[in-house]
């Protein structure tokens, strides 16, 4: 058990590092319809009795999770709940029944808790949207990619731009007030009118959060292939980027704050799982493949269905990997990831976590950074300006390995 034992807190991991407790829990669901040719999430199109067969193991899982890091008597307090994939919506109400009584069951999802579940448009129809509200569910990001029917199929995907339109509004109808939608940029024969044609429906149909993502091509999937071949008529780089500022305009235009470098919300819309993420901060996981962080160490699942299964009809928990993160990354893992929230990363915050003043440890870095014009300062945060989000990798790879190479004395490690 990695909560100290004898003084049952979570701060002994390192000397001066200190680790929240948990209070966030991210769920996987690895299912989909089929594959979409850009995508490589751990998902499986797989007949409906193996997703029944997971949704047993996964609520096993969620009881050793429960049990290990706070003990079989104990109901914690969760304050946000993600279930993402592959596809959630691929349950059916049986199984959401089943998975969400085991969550209430074990934790106690604290007053005003966000409870968000992806899904994929034209697989979440009124009665199951419905049910997911009755379950505690308050949050539905959809993967609408793009409205343009013919980019819909060229990337693979199973759903038409009306499909998606009338998902937004089925979630509505069925009570969600908080509904979040993915865009994607760069996407092969995109051209900057079908973006701005996607945005000006989207923001018609009143979503308050979009998150918009740049292509990646990632190894072993299609994509990969076929680019590699020379079939793919991706835009141009400076094409991808006026779409990306297109975008940031529309939104802000529309009342959507750019919270981070791909989301932008109404106010008080923010993903509030995500900011967590973002914050470098302690959360849950469960699910083939998911990847959890506790008490500064980071662990992974099984990826296969097959593999996570086996370990859990074995009663023991079905990990992959688990790693200490040294208290130097940990210090990194915050600055590039706190970067990418438009409020930057808080100096107090910083130190309160990790036992060092963020002036004492990336000063150097920062100043580089400041002078170049790529981060500003005000003695409270550090924060990347908007206009230089476009190259915000830059500033990122500063701080990569900043500490190991520069001989940082590790802390508590
Ligand atoms: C894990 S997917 C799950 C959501 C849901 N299955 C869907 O696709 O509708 C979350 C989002 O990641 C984004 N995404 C997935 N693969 C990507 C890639 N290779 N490049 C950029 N964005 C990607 C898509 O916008 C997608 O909506
Ligand atoms: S539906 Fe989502 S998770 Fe499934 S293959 Fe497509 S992008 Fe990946």
């Amino acid at each position: 058990m990695w909560r100290c034992r004898k003084k049952r807190s979570w701060r002994c991991c390192a000397l001066t590092e200190v680790h929240g407790e948990p209070r966030s829990l991210y769920v996987h669901i690895p299912f989909c319809a089929s594959k979409c040719f850009y995508c490589d999430f751990n998902s499986y199109v797989t007949p409906p009795a193996v997703r029944r067969a997971y949704v047993e193991q996964l609520n096993r899982e969620l009881t050793l999770v429960r049990d290990e890091y706070f003990g079989v008597h104990n109901r914690p307090p969760l304050d946000t709940v993600f279930f993402g994939g592959g596809t959630p919506t691929m349950l059916d109400a049986a199984e959401w029944r089943l998975v969400a009584e085991r969550i209430h069951e074990l934790f106690e999802l604290s007053s005003g808790a966000e409870w968000t579940v992806e899904a994929n448009p034209g697989t979440a129809e009124l009665n199951m949207l419905r049910q997911l509200c009755g379950l505690g569910v308050n949050r539905i990001s959809f993967g609408v990619q793009t409205l343009s029917d013919m980019l819909l199929q060229a990337i693979g995907r199973q759903h038409t731009a009306a499909d998606a339109l009338r998902s937004l509004d089925t979630a509505a109808r069925a009570g969600f007030t908080r509904v979040s939608l993915d865009v994607m940029l760069g996407l092969p024969d995109q051209t900057q009118a079908d973006v701005a044609d996607t945005l000006e429906r989207a923001v018609d149909s009143g979503v308050r959060h979009v998150s918009a993502y740049s292509l990646k091509i990632e190894e072993h999937t299609p994509f990969a292939e076929w680019e590699r071949r020379g079939w793919l008529q991706l835009p141009s780089e400076d094409a991808e980027a006026d779409m990306y500022e297109w975008v940031r305009a529309r939104l802000a235009q529309a009342g959507m704050r750019q919270y981070e470098i791909s989301n932008f919300s109404a106010p008080g819309e923010e993903a509030r799982h995500n900011l967590v993420y973002w914050r470098n901060e302690p959360y849950l996981a469960a699910g083939a493949g998911a990847h959890g962080y506790v008490a500064g160490r980071r662990y992974r699942n099984i990826r296969s269905l097959i593999g996570y299964g086996q370990r859990l009809s074995a009663g023991v928990r079905p990990l992959e990997e688990v790693v200490r993160v040294p208290a130097t990354e940990a210090m990194e893992d915050t600055m590039m990831l706190g970067l990418r929230l438009a409020e930057g990363v808080s100096a107090g915050r910083f130190e309160a976590r990790h036992g060092r003043t963020l002036g004492s440890v990336f000063g150097g870095i920062v100043d580089g950074l400041v002078q170049r014009g790529l981060l500003g300062v005000d003695g409270r945060r550090v924060w990347i300006p908007p206009a230089h989000y476009a190259v915000a990798n830059e500033v990122f790879a500063e701080f990569v390995g900043a500490l190991s190479d520069e001989g940082f004395p590790a802390v508590g490690s």
